[in-house]
């Protein structure tokens, strides 16, 4: 199956490709009909991106499909380019002040820890990093981790829901519910959620969720969205103010200009754009449906827990999550020390095996991703790779 899946992808037939996680990879018939968009979009741009002949309606119906697969109220959600737009709106709409504390974690994504440290520059809010301890194994210890660094001073917690360094499936719904109570801002930064982890973010309640559907969802690149909780959507400005912004927005209960909400209308409406990745989405879902998607995910995930056991054998290193702990279809496998830059380059060079191997905290971590066009023959070249690459340390385990 996996085999047939691989023709369903246009990735270079010559590259093992293991890093789905980064960019994510789009289905041909996905990417075809994308194409189709930007055609009609460029026949006739003005009928196209005129809100009352086609353009509103039809972001209207991409949202539509995107809230019922995640959980969501059509109205609640905006399709922002990716999810650090999404987070970069919210970081800079939040009316932070001097000395206000935002508490984040020692696994987010550097670009995002660059978003929140630029609003801090820019308010004088301080970054509070709680260190979520690895392996992770309990939703009670991550929770105390970050309840214990709650002070009278916390106004935003910033989470991701599935990490990028780590690839954690972080348990994020009590400590939202805790820090909400607590009238925290919640905002969780789900760039690698949509398509690989059910989702209902109407039950998860965080403030401010962006995610992104370019990854596992398999939209084409620059599909995402950001999802505000409805009373705190009149806070929001966009990072662009075009057509779709009244300077009334934010103090009353007045319609857009544009038959949606100005949450939306402001964020929709920004110039000259092709919003032809977001309206591929639907596209992107029926691809999902039509081949069983929740049973490809469940054969990446065997494929994927197999292998984690079998480099933590050649290593000598522990997972980094207890099972239920890990992101399902994206596993960080560390390492021994060795020159990690060139770990990856060699991959690459000698094995033809595209997978990302970084330095966190002190550990060489290989991030591997499998997706249902990769194949057990896929993992086995990685393992060949790591058992020629990595030092003389690794030996002994290695029966070598
Ligand atoms: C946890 C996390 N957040 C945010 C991002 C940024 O995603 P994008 O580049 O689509 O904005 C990534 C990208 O890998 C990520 O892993």
């Amino acid at each position: 199956m996996a085999g047939d899946l691989r023709g369903e992808f246009l990735l270079d037939p010559d590259v093992v490709f293991l890093n789905h996680g980064s960019f994510g990879a789009c289905p041909r018939p996905v990417f075809a009909v994308y194409q189709d968009w930007q055609l009609r979009l460029e026949r006739q741009p003005v009928a196209f991106l005129d809100p009352l002949r086609g353009y509103a309606a039809w972001m209207r119906q991409a949202r539509e499909a995107l809230a019922a697969e995640v959980g969501a109220d059509p109205a609640d959600l905006v399709g922002v380019t990716n999810a650090t737009q999404g987070l970069n709106i919210v970081a800079r709409s939040l009316p932070l002040a001097p000395g206000d504390e935002i508490l984040t974690t020692d696994h987010e994504y550097a670009a995002l820890d660059k978003t929140w440290a630029a609003a801090a520059r820019r308010t004088g809010a301080r970054i509070v990093r709680a260190a979520v301890r690895l392996p992770l194994d309990s939703e009670a210890a991550f929770f105390e981790a970050l309840a214990a660094a709650i002070t009278p001073r916390t106004r935003v917690l910033f989470l991701s829901q599935i990490t990028s360094p780590t690839a954690l499936l972080f348990p994020v719904a009590r400590i939202v519910a805790e820090a909400r109570a607590r009238g925290i801002w919640t905002v969780i930064d789900g760039a690698h959620a949509p398509g690989h982890i059910p989702l209902d973010l109407d039950a998860l309640g965080a403030d401010f969720y962006a995610g992104n559907c370019h990854k596992w969802m398999m939209a084409p690149k620059g599909a995402a969205f950001l999802h505000v909780r409805r009373p705190l959507q009149r806070m929001i400005d966009p990072l662009v103010i075009s057509h779709g912004w009244t300077e009334t927005m934010h103090s009353g209960d007045e319609p857009g200009q544009f038959g949606n909400t100005p949450f939306i209308d402001s964020l929709e409406m920004q110039g000259t754009r092709d919003p032809s990745a977001f309206l591929a989405v639907p596209a992107a879902l029926a691809f999902r449906r039509a081949h069983r998607w929740d049973e490809v995910a469940a054969r990446c995930r065997r494929m994927l827990d197999a292998l984690e056991a079998r480099v933590c054998a050649m290593t000598g290193h522990a997972p980094f999550a207890a099972p239920g702990f890990r992101a399902p279809q994206m596993a960080a496998l560390q390492v021994p020390d060795c020159d990690i830059a060139q770990l990856q380059r060699e991959l690459l060079a000698r094995f033809a095996v595209e997978v990302p191997c970084f330095l966190w905290n002190g550990r060489r971590i290989v991030r591997v991703s499998v997706q249902g066009y990769n194949t057990q023959a896929d993992l086995d070249r990685l393992v060949e790779g790591l058992e020629a690459l990595l030092p003389a340390a690794a030996a002994p385990a290695l029966g070598r």
